[in-house]
């Protein structure tokens, strides 16, 4: 059984609270999807609602604490040592299109540590928690990043920043890269279960650039505590303020980055 602290417990209630609202919404979408308006106003408010929920849950359990959400902004609260980092729906373009790839995602940061990870995919029912020092879980199983070694038999996720985006050019040459050298690569399109599915050994790594800190703030405290390696796509250590990141193995963490560091010749940095 996972170690549920009294702020993860909090942060997991609140998850299945919005993650209710969002099952409701997703069946929603069925219809609104071939109607003539398209159901791009709606996933807006959808976002918007899951974000209130979380955001009265855990203020109302933590009124001190400040809170980080990706529809919001910054809210502070009194207590300046405790944040909290959301995205209500992480994968909304998954959402939009009714694809079942999304998650709610909540961290808790103590004095700039991630210290509580919470990503929530209400569709398959998968809560995929960790606490700093006693490991991560998918429901009731303890996590282990995959074991796999050789950089060849690897299965890599990823995401690429859209076209016009910085890092788009760059994203696509370490595509080819990583295609060229493991057994494959995808492109779920939801930062932290991409993450969450390191942690769980599905996928080998993960890499994206141009990411938001709520995309990957839960996620990255799943990867480590299921005892892997997360830095930047650089190799340095500031993610959340970077948008850049690599999550693998110890082995193949350093495999990886060399390939990225070799793809980025010849293209725009
Ligand atoms: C997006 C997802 C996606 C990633 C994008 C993010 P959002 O988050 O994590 O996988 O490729 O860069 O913006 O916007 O759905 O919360």
């Amino acid at each position: 059984m996972p170690y549920l602290s009294p702020a993860l417990n909090v942060m997991v209630s609140a998850a299945r609270k919005a993650g209710r609202g969002l099952i409701r919404d997703f069946g929603e979408l069925e219809n609104l999807q071939v109607s003539m308006k398209g159901p791009g106003d709606f996933v807006s408010t959808a976002d918007e609602r899951t974000e209130k929920i979380l955001y009265e849950e855990l203020s109302r359990a933590r009124p001190g604490y400040s809170f980080w959400g990706e529809e919001g902004g910054t809210r502070e609260g009194p207590d300046r040592t405790h944040r909290f980092i959301v995205d209500p729906i992480d994968g909304t373009t998954n959402f939009l299109h009714g694809i079942p790839i999304f998650s709610i995602s909540v961290a808790l940061e103590r004095e700039g540590q991630l210290q509580s990870a919470v990503v929530y995919n209400p569709v398959t029912d998968e809560m995929y928690v960790a606490e700093k020092g006693h490991g991560a879980y998918l429901n009731d199983k303890r996590l282990r990043v995959a074991a796999r070694k050789s950089i060849k038999d690897t299965l890599i996720a990823t995401g690429i920043p859209f076209m016009g985006r910085p890092g788009h050019e760059r994203s696509l040459a370490e595509v080819r890269a990583i295609i060229a050298t493991t057994t494959g690569v995808r492109r779920c399109g939801a930062a932290s279960l991409d993450l969450a599915g390191v942690a769980a050994g599905r996928f080998d790594g993960f890499w994206e650039r141009g990411l938001n800190a709520w995309d990957m703030a839960a996620g990255i405290l799943l990867v480590r505590e299921a005892g892997g390696m997360v830095s930047d796509a650089d190799g340095g250590p500031r993610m959340l303020e970077s948008g850049h990141i690599l999550a693998a193995n110890e082995v193949l963490h350093p495999q990886i980055l060399k390939l990225l560091k070799g793809a980025v010749a010849g293209s725009e940095s």
